[in-house]
């Protein structure tokens, strides 16, 4: 099939690139740009482990054309870093063990990155409700409440990356 140039901006570059009409995006980030962070956890379109954000709007790149994002902007697990550290909820996470295996996680964070740039502060309902889009295989929901909870008091206090907030390990 022949390739068309598309230019997809992602994480605040821009890359021109030579792909197929059919292209997803999830493939086109980990194949093409090897932006490996986004995973495909199922194959019909339920787990949101490859969710990546589109206009700063949660979306699942398994499901999305590739071609169909030019012009817009695709924010993934690696983009979410600011200023070279850890976004509050990325810190959160290690902190309160809110990852086990991991491979969900990279989703749960873009999408909690959208919830907490709409809601800054949501309430427990609100918080289980934008969770619900995503599924962890090994279970470690209660953890990932608290990381949420974390990050939103950090954020809230300004003391993102301060040690302050973090359990204490004995
Ligand atoms: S890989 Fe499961 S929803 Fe995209
Ligand atoms: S931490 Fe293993 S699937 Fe969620």
């Amino acid at each position: 099939m022949t390739k068309q140039l598309v230019a997809l901006r992602v994480n605040r570059r821009l890359h021109e690139l030579a792909i197929e009409s059919s292209w997803l995006l999830l493939d086109t980030l980990r194949e093409q740009l090897q932006l490996t962070g986004s995973k495909r956890g199922c194959d019909d379109s339920s787990c949101g482990a490859c969710t990546v954000l589109v206009d700063g709007i949660p979306m699942l790149a398994c499901t999305l054309l590739a071609a169909s994002c030019e012009g817009r902007e695709i924010t993934t697990i690696e983009g979410v870093t600011e200023h070279g550290a850890l976004a509050a909820i990325q810190k959160a996470y290690g902190d309160w063990g809110g990852a086990q295996c991991g491979f969900c996680t990279p989703g749960f964070i873009m999408t909690v990155k959208h919830l907490l740039a709409t809601t800054p502060k949501p309430s427990e309902e609100k918080i289980r409700e934008a969770l619900s889009s995503n599924l962890c295989r090994c279970t470690g929901y209660s953890q990932m409440y608290e990381a949420i909870k974390a990050a939103v008091e950090a954020e809230q206090k300004g003391l993102a990356g301060d040690e302050k907030n973090a359990p204490s390990r004995t």
